[in-house]
């Protein structure tokens, strides 16, 4: 299967996937890295593996449908099976889920739908609570709302900050996130409304 991965940071899940897609068993490949920014570690990661990037910037269109248009084709040349919302912080617009609905997911460091947005790790410690953890989902038109496809549990510890509890999350999301996107591609997957059924299917 061909993956775009879209990002905007470190990119250590996209490392992840990249290192993953080095056995063939796994079934996928990385056929390009995308990103709303330049100089990112992200792109970095994705040039020292030999895989394409490319840059789609809001500020180089006039307005917000200009760029989903343009990031829509950036990614369409690369004919992607699936693609995989790795720390992208821009919503992704009506053009492109018109085009690759249903082949969008995201990983969010939350247990989804609790604290969506941008701040998940902060969100939950802030609230107080005892178990976060990091979803995979199937990207829609809202903010981190699309059917879930994979939850994983994680501890928050009495002297968290922001970043340890991020960082505790993070390598739960890396783990969770190659094995789903390995599943999706092997297995096969059906969205019924919001539930996600992965393989078991007379193939
Ligand atoms: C991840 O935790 C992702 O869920 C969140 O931002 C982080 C990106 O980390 N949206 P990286 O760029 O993959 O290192």
């Amino acid at each position: 299967a061909r993956l775009v991965i879209l990002l905007s940071g470190t990119g250590t899940n996209a490392q992840a996937l990249l290192d993953a897609c080095a056995d063939p068993a796994y079934g996928a490949r990385v056929v390009a890295v995308g990103a709303d920014r330049d100089g990112i570690e992200g792109l970095e990661r994705a040039c020292k593996a030999g895989v394409p990037t490319f840059v789609v910037r809001t500020q180089d269109y006039p307005d917000r449908p200009a760029w989903d248009q343009a990031l829509t084709d950036a990614v369409a040349a690369y004919e992607p099976d699936l693609i995989v919302s790795a720390g992208f912080m821009k919503l992704l617009g009506p053009r492109f889920l018109a085009r690759f609905g249903g082949r969008v997911i995201n990983t969010h460091p939350a247990l989804l739908p609790s604290f969506p947005g941008v701040h998940g790790p902060r969100d939950a410690l802030t609230y107080g609570v005892k178990i976060t953890g990091c979803t995979i989902h199937f990207v829609d038109s809202g903010v981190d709302s699309g059917p879930i496809i994979a939850q994983a549990p994680v501890p928050v510890l009495a002297d968290d900050d922001e970043v340890s509890l991020h960082e505790r999350i993070k390598s739960v999301e890396r783990t969770l996130l190659v094995e789903t996107v390995g599943r999706l591609v092997r297995e096969g997957y059906r969205i019924e409304g919001r539930r996600v059924q992965i393989g078991g299917f007379d193939q």
